[in-house]
C-alpha cells in the first residue's frame, strides 16, 4: 500500500520528468485514451472520468432520449464509473431502464449508496435499489453523507462479504462534514470516500485528501464545478495560457484535471445530461497532471 509521501515523490517525479521534456512533447493527441488509475485495496484499475446521475438523471420520459447517446459517448470514450443513490428521486430507475435498454450493464462501474436510519430500512433499501437497477450486484456501496454511518457501514460490510458488493465506501459534499469524515476513513479504512472538491472548494487538501492517500482508500470526487456554478463565474474568459501545451481546450476539462491532477484522486464523477458535455467532459481524461504551480494559478483565480 503507497504511503501519502510514496504518492507525493510519484507525482513530483512524474512533473519533473514531464518538465524536463521538450515543449512540443507536452502536448498530448486531441483523442488521448482515458487514464486508468488503481483502487488501493485491490489494484484493480478505474477510469479516472467517470460521471454523477444528481439533478442529470432525474428525468422524465422525454427526458430519457438524450441520456441515451451522454451513455453511449461515456461508455466508447473508454469510461464506466457511474455513480447515483436511491434519494435522487428517479435516478436509479432511469439509469437502470436506459443500461438495460442499451446492453450496458456489464460495461459500467456501478455505484450507489445506503440512505437509511436503521439496518432493516438500509436492507430494503439496498433491495430495492438493486431492482431500480435492474442489476445483481454493484461494485461500490457508500453511506450517504455519513447518515447513520455506524449501522449503514456495518451493513455495507457484511454485503461485500455475500458478494452483492464489491467496495464500500463514505460520501459527504460540504466542508464541514471532512473532519468527521477524514477521522472515520482513517479509523474505518472503506475502500473509498467520496468528497467534494474544485478550484473554488479546497478544504479536502487539508485532511480528508492526505488522510485518505495515507489510509490507501481510493478517492472519488463529486462538485467538480460545483455545481456548475464554476461556469457562470469564467462566461467569457479565456483559458489560462498554458492550457493549450496541457492538452486542455475548455474551463470543464481544466476544472476536471485540477481535480485529478491531486496525488490523491482516483476519479471524478462530473453530472451532466447533455451528450456534448459528457464528450467534453471526457476529454479531461488524458493528458499530464498540472503543475503545483499551475494549481496554484487556478485556486487564486476562484479565492
Ligand atoms: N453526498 C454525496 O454523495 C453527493 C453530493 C453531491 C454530488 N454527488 C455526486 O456527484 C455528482 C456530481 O456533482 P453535482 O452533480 O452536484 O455537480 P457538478 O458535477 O459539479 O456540476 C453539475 C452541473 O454542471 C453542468 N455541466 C456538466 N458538464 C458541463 C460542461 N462540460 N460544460 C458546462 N456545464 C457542464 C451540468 O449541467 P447540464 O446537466 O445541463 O450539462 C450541471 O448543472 C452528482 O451527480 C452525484 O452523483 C454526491
Amino acid at each position: 500500500m503507497a504511503s501519502r509521501r510514496e504518492f507525493l515523490s510519484a507525482a513530483i517525479a512524474v512533473a519533473t520528468a514531464a518538465a524536463l521534456r521538450p515543449a512540443f512533447a507536452l502536448t498530448p493527441p486531441a483523442t488521448g485514451a482515458i487514464e486508468l488509475r488503481a483502487i488501493p485495496s485491490t489494484g484493480e484499475k478505474i477510469p479516472v472520468i467517470g460521471m454523477g446521475t444528481s439533478g442529470s438523471f432525474e428525468v422524465d420520459v422525454a427526458g430519457r432520449e438524450p441520456l441515451k447517446e451522454v451513455l453511449r459517448r461515456f461508455v466508447a470514450g473508454g469510461a464506466s464509473v457511474i455513480d447515483t443513490s436511491p434519494n435522487y428521486s428517479n435516478a436509479e430507475d432511469v439509469l437502470g431502464d436506459l443500461l438495460a435498454e442499451l446492453g450496458l450493464r456489464d460495461r459500467i462501474w456501478l455505484a450507489t449508496k445506503l440512505a437509511a436510519d436503521d439496518r432493516a430500512a438500509g436492507e430494503a433499501q439496498f433491495a430495492d435499489s438493486l431492482r431500480r437497477l435492474r442489476t445483481d450486484r454493484v461494485e461500490l456501496l457508500a453511506v450517504h453523507n455519513l447518515r447513520d454511518w455506524r449501522t449503514q457501514l456495518a451493513l455495507a460490510r457484511e454485503l461485500k462479504a455475500q458478494g452483492k458488493v464489491k467496495y464500500i465506501g463514505l460520501t459527504h459534499f460540504r466542508d464541514e462534514a471532512h473532519d468527521q469524515l477524514a477521522d472515520i476513513v482513517a479509523a474505518e479504512k472503506p475502500d473509498f470516500v467520496q468528497i467534494n472538491y474544485s478550484v473554488s472548494a479546497v478544504n479536502a487538501e487539508k485532511r480528508v485528501l492526505p488522510v485518505a492517500a495515507d489510509s490507501g482508500v481510493a478517492v472519488m470526487i463529486n462538485r467538480a464545478f460545483d455545481d456548475g456554478r464554476l461556469f457562470s463565474r469564467v462566461a467569457g474568459q479565456a483559458l489560462p495560457g498554458w492550457a493549450a501545451e496541457v492538452g486542455i481546450s475548455s474551463w470543464a476539462q481544466l476544472f476536471l484535471r485540477f481535480a485529478t491532477s491531486h496525488p490523491a484522486v482516483t476519479v471524478v464523477i462530473p453530472a451532466t445530461g447533455k451528450p456534448e458535455r459528457q464528450s467534453d467532459n471526457l476529454l479531461a481524461g488524458s493528458g499530464p497532471r498540472l503543475t503545483e504551480a499551475q494549481r496554484a494559478e487556478l485556486v487564486a483565480m476562484f479565492r
